[in-house]
């Protein structure tokens, strides 16, 4: 196993082996979910939280919202397996509420140690919940698909509309294809 496969499942053991804190989530839940993927990732795809079947199985994006983003990574020209998926809270909301911000906070030192050790050269956050601590003060619908270059981690963060927000929404299915697309464009570029 790499040094980096290794601090990676370090922190994978820790995450699974966090209760009890005393924080409902994360005693609430069957798994926690570390996330998973390649440690030499390029790309790094941070969600919001946990599904339902994300929480039976231990791993992330493994249902519906999963298979979309599947065919997203296709349209991106990635592999799953080249890729390193993961959460910025690694615990399911009771029925699949929003994380609330002290949950994000709970959780967020985990995503940084996996960012730490991953460094990507892009992070691609789902959704408003994941956006928010990336890219401050705008929208999703502002901010999606657009590059924010952070100079200071050598990275660039291109948020993506939530997948599951688009299963039932051609209209984001083709928004997020076209983002996909975009990234495959970055990626050649850099
Ligand atoms: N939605 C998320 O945000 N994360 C998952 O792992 C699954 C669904």
């Amino acid at each position: 196993m790499s040094d980096k496969a290794a601090r990676l499942e370090a922190i994978a053991e820790e995450i699974r082996a966090h209760v009890p804190c005393g924080v409902a989530i994360c005693e609430q839940a069957t798994n926690l979910v570390p996330g998973e993927g390649d440690p030499d990732a390029e790309v790094v795809f941070v969600g919001e939280a946990p599904g339902a079947s994300e929480d039976r199985q231990g791993r992330p994006f493994v249902g519906a919202a999963g298979k979309l983003l599947d065919e997203l990574l296709a349209e991106a020209g990635l592999a799953r397996e080249e890729v390193f998926i993961t959460n910025v809270v690694k615990a399911r909301p009771p029925r699949n509420r929003d994380p609330r911000a002290d949950e994000v906070a709970h959780h967020w030192p985990w995503l940084e140690a996996q960012l730490d050790v991953i460094r990507p050269k892009v992070v691609v956050p789902l959704g408003r919940h994941a956006m928010a601590r990336f890219v401050e003060g705008v929208t999703i619908t502002e901010a999606h698909g657009r590059p924010v270059h952070e100079t200071a981690k050598g990275r660039t963060v291109v948020p993506w509309y939530h997948p599951a927000a688009a299963i039932y929404n051609r209209r984001l299915r083709d928004t997020l294809a076209e983002d996909a697309r975009a990234l495959a464009a970055l990626l050649r570029r850099r």
